[in-house]
């Protein structure tokens, strides 16, 4: 268990702080409810809108003792009256132990962090990162494949916007991963990210077609959300959106331990005949969320759950 520290970014992690992570979330699993954190305060800021992230942390926070303050929208704070973030960052760190925080500018929880003495947790910062939806994937990849070392996964949707999949590709790097792709040109991974596949020597292949062929080779399907609120041009968003359907149907030649992962909210992309089959995980894994939350509030603070 490290000193206190802001959870910014899932690139900084090495392979041992993700286990370790993955061992401290199965132990707030194994028992959620604690007095671990009686007398603190955890902020909850969120500038953009969210459902899962928002309350798993809010719910992880009241289970383990603490009290919560902060807002579901920047509309009631005092940056509708030209507060900086800066500012607003000052006057929460005065207030909270602990800072959780979404935000549209890419960077922004970086920001905050060196500006705040206390931790600051990166709770989805623009197109860039989502790291604590990727420690809870992680989690949920740990539970269903019984850990996380060589396993091909298949990444769908929006790869170009879409944050969740760019911090799971910077993982899951540590455990020697083989990669699909399946993307239209438009929402196709960055060049980055697949320049730095190269540099570690992390095979990868991109797919346009999201077929039973592509599904039967993976262990991991996780699909995404094409993000309406990511494009400039709503005519691209429309050309876009329902371009991948993931039906009951497509699923006969999966492997049987083949998981269907999704960070969620879904708009189109799996039908709801899919949440019947066994390969659904979805909502399991916002489950997960919860005892991935617990564990991540617990190591900003230096304060251990085993
Ligand atoms: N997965 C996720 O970030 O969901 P919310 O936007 O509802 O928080």
């Amino acid at each position: 268990m490290r000193q206190t520290h802001s959870f910014v970014s899932i690139g900084g992690l090495t392979r041992e702080d993700i286990l370790s992570l993955i061992a401290e979330a199965a132990e707030a699993e194994r028992q959620p409810n604690r007095t671990l954190l009686q007398g603190r305060i955890v902020a909850t800021l969120f500038f953009e809108p969210s459902t899962r992230t928002r309350l798993s942390f809010e719910t992880a926070a009241n289970r383990l003792g603490a009290k919560v303050i902060g807002f579901s929208d920047p509309k009631v704070s005092s940056t509708t009256k030209g507060e900086t973030l800066n500012d607003t960052i000052r006057m929460v760190s005065n207030y909270a132990d602990v800072i959780v925080m979404r935000h549209h500018l890419e960077g922004a929880a970086l920001y905050a962090a060196e500006i705040s003495d206390k931790p600051v947790i990166n709770a989805g910062d623009g197109a860039h990162e989502h790291p604590t939806q990727t420690m809870l994937d992680l989690y949920s990849i740990h539970k269903t494949q019984g850990g996380l070392d060589g396993l091909d996964l298949c990444l769908v949707g929006d790869l170009k916007y879409g944050r969740t999949v760019h911090s799971l590709i910077q993982a899951m790097r540590h455990f020697n991963p083989r990669f699909h792709f399946v993307a239209p040109k438009e929402l196709a991974m960055p060049d980055e990210y697949k320049q730095q596949l190269q540099a570690w020597g992390i095979p990868y292949v991109e797919h346009t077609d999201l077929t039973p062929e592509v599904i039967s080779q993976c262990d991991i399907l996780y699909m995404t959300r094409v993000q309406r609120e990511r494009f400039q041009d709503l005519a691209e968003y429309e050309k876009v959106k329902d371009l991948y359907v993931l039906r009951a149907a497509m699923l006969g030649g999966a492997r049987e331990n083949m998981k269907i992962l999704h960070p969620l909210p879904r708009v189109n992309e799996i039908a709801v005949d899919v949440d019947d089959t066994p390969h659904a995980y979805y909502f399991r894994q916002a489950e997960n969320g919860l005892y991935m939350r617990e564990a991540i509030i617990c190591d900003t603070l230096g304060i251990p759950l085993h």
